[in-house]
């Protein structure tokens, strides 16, 4: 039998008994090819060949009675310099209890001199070597996830899930939480939770024992030596660690990013009240200057009229070449009548207060047919008179923006326009035939007409969705609690 190493074997055999060494050295070249024998007959000897030897061994086989050294001193002086390389003893000492603590010191074989053959003493050197380069890579591989765990910038800690006891926690826990290891070991889970959270600590873990969870992720409280409370979030994994059921906490404290998101929702919150309340100064003054313009400017022009055309009577017969200009003046005071009942209206269509919402829509309908020649189609069912001039102006306003898009963006010939009460919900949806809206277009933060609609429909708590129809159009709906 020879060994099938891609390499020369190199040995050193630590026996200061020749007749012994000669027979070793037999048996190894009986069981390898062109084995690197070196002798050693006492430790020191021992120690400066392995320090003088750069490549170093991949065998020592060594006797327990030197001169200079022997038995449990020997293996441990030994050990203390040949940390990589394999250690088997050949001894004449055939105690069983030694052999084990001479294993539990680190040696990879323990062989009685008088049983060996060449046979046993190559399988041994052999399993010896695959043994300990796979309790290195076994080593290696444990440092490493040591290295993870207690290095890492995150806080980990391990607990006990019966006890709550912590059994373990890395030095990024000991910064964060100001509490150092050992004070933790003598702490439980309560003690960093505020008293409050007590319950649902203890809810959660029952859930965790009761439902056999292997992985978790919350949110909680944590509190820090110094009293500070922090918003955590964790995530958790259930491990079986020194016989105990624990599990492994990682934490990732959110307390300050929990902070901004709080102050971009108070902002947000403010700039949505300031948008809906200077929409609302805007449609009161237009609702104001509409009518003013109606009823007053419109009033002085038939006034003015009746005056012309009273004139024009009189003029007829004593002056008939004013007939011409009196006509014409006529024929103006009509046209800027008509002018600023139209302005009037485009500000805010009377129709809207007067009539509801529902013959405004069906009002601007018709003027948006007329106007662009695009066919509309409206649908109407509603069980409901009165929405209210909240819903009123939001809905209608929606509509004039949805009508000014599809008018400029779309390239739609038709339009469905849907008016519906539905499970105390007003749903309105308006879907043209064009090109589509884009996701980009959808995102366009400059352009303002999508955004005032949203939060027109927000206003309402209601919700509002624009999509692409896969390329025949799109469909706007609006949905409205009618509630309140
Ligand atoms: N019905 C539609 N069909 C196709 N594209 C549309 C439609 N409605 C909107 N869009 C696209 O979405 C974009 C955003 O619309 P939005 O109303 O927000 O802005 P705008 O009309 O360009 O400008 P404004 O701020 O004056 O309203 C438009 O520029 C357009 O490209
Ligand atoms: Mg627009």
């Amino acid at each position: 039998m020879k060994l099938p190493l891609n390499k020369d074997i190199n040995i050193l055999v630590v026996e200061d008994n020749i007749g012994d060494y000669v027979l070793i050295s037999d048996y190894l070249n009986e069981g390898f090819e062109n084995p690197h024998i070196q002798q050693a007959k006492t430790y020191a000897q021992t120690f400066d060949i392995v320090k003088k030897t750069p490549k170093g061994f991949d065998v020592i086989l060594l006797d327990l009675s030197l001169p200079d050294a022997e038995g449990e001193s020997l293996i441990t002086k030994v050990m203390s310099f040949c940390e990589n390389i394999p250690v088997i003893i050949l001894t004449g000492n055939n105690d069983l209890k030694f052999a084990l603590k001479a294993l539990n010191l680190g040696v990879t074989d323990y062989l009685i001199k008088n049983d060996i053959s060449a046979v046993a003493l190559f399988k041994s050197i052999v399993f010896s070597i695959e043994r300990k380069e796979i309790g290195q890579q076994l080593h290696k591989s444990k440092k490493e996830y040591q290295d993870l765990y207690s290095l890492s910038p995150l806080p980990i800690f391990i607990y006990d899930v019966n006890t709550l006891k912590f059994l373990d926690v890395n030095k990024a826990t000991e910064v964060h939480y100001g509490y150092t290891k050992q004070e933790f070991l003598e702490m439980t889970l309560v003690d960093i939770r505020p008293k409050k959270d007590i319950k649902i600590l203890t809810n959660a873990i029952e859930s965790l024992k009761n439902e056999h969870k292997k992985y978790t992720k919350r949110t909680v409280r944590h509190k820090k030596k110094n009293g500070e409370f922090m918003q955590v979030q964790i995530h958790g994994f259930t491990i079986e660690y020194q016989n105990k059921l624990a599990e492994t906490i990682i934490i990732n404290d959110i307390t300050k990013q929990k902070k901004y998101e709080d102050e971009i929702l108070e902002v947000n919150t403010k700039l949505r009240n300031l948008t809906a309340h200077l929409q609302r100064v805007r449609e009161e003054e237009r609702i104001t200057i509409s009518r003013e313009i109606h009823d007053e400017l419109g009033q002085q022009l038939t006034g003015i009229k009746l005056d012309v055309s009273w004139l024009k009577n009189k003029l007829e017969t004593v002056y008939p070449e004013a007939n011409d200009r009196t006509s014409r003046l006529i024929e103006s005071i009509n046209k800027t009548i008509n002018d600023v009942r139209k302005i009037s209206t485009n500000l805010r269509p009377g129709v809207l207060d007067d009539l509801g919402l529902e013959a405004a829509i069906e009002w601007k309908t018709t003027q948006f047919e007329d106007q662009t020649g695009i066919k509309c189609t409206l649908t109407i069912h509603c069980d409901i008179v009165d929405y209210g001039e909240e819903i009123n102006t939001a809905i209608y306003r929606i509509y004039q923006e949805a009508l000014t898009n599809i008018a400029r963006h779309s390239n739609a010939t038709e339009v469905k326009i849907t008016l519906e009460t539905k499970d105390n919900k007003l749903i309105f949806e308006v879907i043209d035939n064009g090109r589509g809206i884009t996701e980009v277009e959808k995102k366009n933060t400059i352009s303002l007409g999508l955004t005032g609609m949203k939060e027109r429909a927000i206003m309402l708590n209601g919700d509002f969705f624009i999509e692409n129809l896969n390329g025949s159009g799109t469909k706007l709906k609006v949905l409205v609690p009618l509630d309140n």
